[in-house]
């Protein structure tokens, strides 16, 4: 450990504090992630000091020289961290006493642990909004291209599991960029919730020293000022509005990574994965796993669990600040951390996906999928859905019992079910057929798949 240090609160205390607890309520292992911000906040909140005259000019400068010397010490790795020094900000408050002596002591005027802490976290959430943002919109381009590739490739869609209707794999991601362009929306719209700035607080109700929020904050490119001391100092619901998108986030990624992991099983063999993104198994030489699809599905639970976390730390917390709080950190990073990782291991995997085109046709062919399109046929002469409902369920009884396909049967086979049915049926019983049947706006139909991604491309090309 370093050398020794004075605790900028130890002027009341007449007792060290116990190493255990030094230890316990350190958070500088995490926070000194923070040290930029933490820098960045002390620097606009030195110049606002000079620009209403707590500060002397040359004061000033001599802050600002010396910010940029630790900040030098902390990226050369040369910073000791040190847990009687709690935090990133007693740390960098310690460095500066160490520097420029009295200069430095007049540097926390009018601010408190407080309100400085709030700000380093949002301008950290904002720049990891920032990076969130530009990951996703990878992800889409990964999957528009796939897309573009599969845009007629047919494959059965599903409910239940069971073959349902059949689909193109082009459709079927398209459903997947919508899913994450939501996820974008949300994390673009709570960028505004954040960028405002706390600073200027203080411990709970203000200052009064006449300090000048407002340009601190256009310093530190915030958009504009919180508005209530007690609100900025307690308010963690930024952090929370992160953990939460996150975590509508992780549950598309984990469904998308489910949909690969079957897709890929020797046993439906609708997609082929690269080996670069596969492991194998030490005992069973014949095994390609999915394991980085299973991991982005099982960190799920990481960022489920840090929502949890975040909710709770704030759960009846009385008003304004509390330690409690320090423990944010854990939450925001691992959440964020987790999350990018998730996104990356996520545009490697799309990109490798290779469809197997002719498997996934012939199973979209399976489990009767065009009974819907017989239905519709039906129903355009005049049966009534609900009879024409009954019609076709009758003739897929009949061709379960008799181990047929629907195509399989004759007509006059068919002529027993219903009149109404002609030659034609053949036509509509093809998985092409049904796939371009399906022509409403948003539906499976090329035409349509194409709409869509063309739509696509503009949304990630725009710019915010
Ligand atoms: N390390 C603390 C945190 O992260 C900083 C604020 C400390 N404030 C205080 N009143 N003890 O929350």
């Amino acid at each position: 450990m370093a050398k020794k240090t004075k605790k900028p609160w130890q002027g009341r205390f007449s007792k060290k504090t116990h190493q255990f607890v030094e230890g316990f309520t350190s958070s500088i292992e995490l926070d000194n992630r923070l040290a930029t911000y933490d820098i960045w906040g002390t620097e606009a909140h030195a110049k606002m000091l000079e620009k209403v005259g707590i500060l002397t000019n040359s004061e000033l400068r001599k802050v600002l020289s010396a910010l940029k010397k630790v900040e030098n010490k902390i990226y050369s790795g040369k910073m000791k961290w040190n847990h009687s020094l709690e935090d990133i900000h007693m740390h960098i408050e310690n460095e500066l006493i160490d520097m420029i002596g009295d200069t430095a002591k007049k540097i926390h005027t009018g601010r408190s642990r407080n309100d400085q802490v709030a700000t380093d976290m949002r301008l950290y959430v904002r720049d990891e909004i920032i990076d969130v943002v530009d990951s996703i919109i990878i992800l889409q381009k990964k999957i528009i291209k796939l897309a573009e590739k599969y845009s007629d490739s047919i494959m059965p869609g599903f409910t239940h599991l069971q073959v349902a209707q059949p689909v193109t794999f082009g459709f079927i991601l398209m459903s997947w960029f919508f899913m994450l362009e939501r996820d974008k929306e949300r994390f673009v719209y709570s960028f505004g919730r954040v960028n405002t700035c706390p600073l200027g607080s203080g411990a709970l109700s203000g200052s009064s020293h006449k300090l000048d929020r407002k340009y601190v904050a256009k310093l530190l490119d915030f958009e504009g000022i919180t508005d209530n001391a007690l609100d900025s100092v307690s308010d963690r619901d930024f952090i929370i509005d992160f953990i939460s998108n996150s975590s509508i986030l992780m549950s598309h990624l984990s469904r998308f990574s489910e949909e690969i992991i079957i897709w890929c099983s020797t046993i439906y063999n609708f997609i082929e994965l690269d080996d670069e993104v596969c492991t194998g198994s030490s005992i069973m030489p014949q095994k390609k796993n999915p394991d980085v699809l299973e991991l982005i599905r099982g960190r799920t639970g990481t960022i489920y669990g840090q929502l949890i976390n975040i909710l709770t730390i704030v759960k009846a917390q009385p008003f304004a600040y509390n330690r409690d709080n320090q423990e944010d950190k854990k939450a925001l990073f691992d959440c964020g951390d987790t999350l990018l990782n998730c996104l990356s291991a996520m545009s490697l995997s799309i990109d490798s996906i290779k469809l197997n085109k002719d498997v996934a046709k012939m199973a979209s062919k399976k489990g009767y999928s065009t009974a819907t399109d017989f239905a519709d046929y039906l129903v355009n002469k005049k049966v009534p859905f609900r009879d024409a409902h009954e019609i076709v369920g009758k003739a897929v009884a009949f061709a379960i019992k008799k181990n047929l396909d629907l195509n399989e049967i004759t007509l006059k086979d068919y002529k027993n079910f219903s009149k109404l049915i002609e030659e034609d049926i053949y036509k509509i019983l093809t998985v092409e057929g049904s796939v371009n049947s399906k022509k409403t706006l948003g539906g499976t139909s090329h035409g349509e798949v194409i709409k869509q991604i063309k739509k696509a491309k503009k949304l990630v090309s725009t710019k915010r």
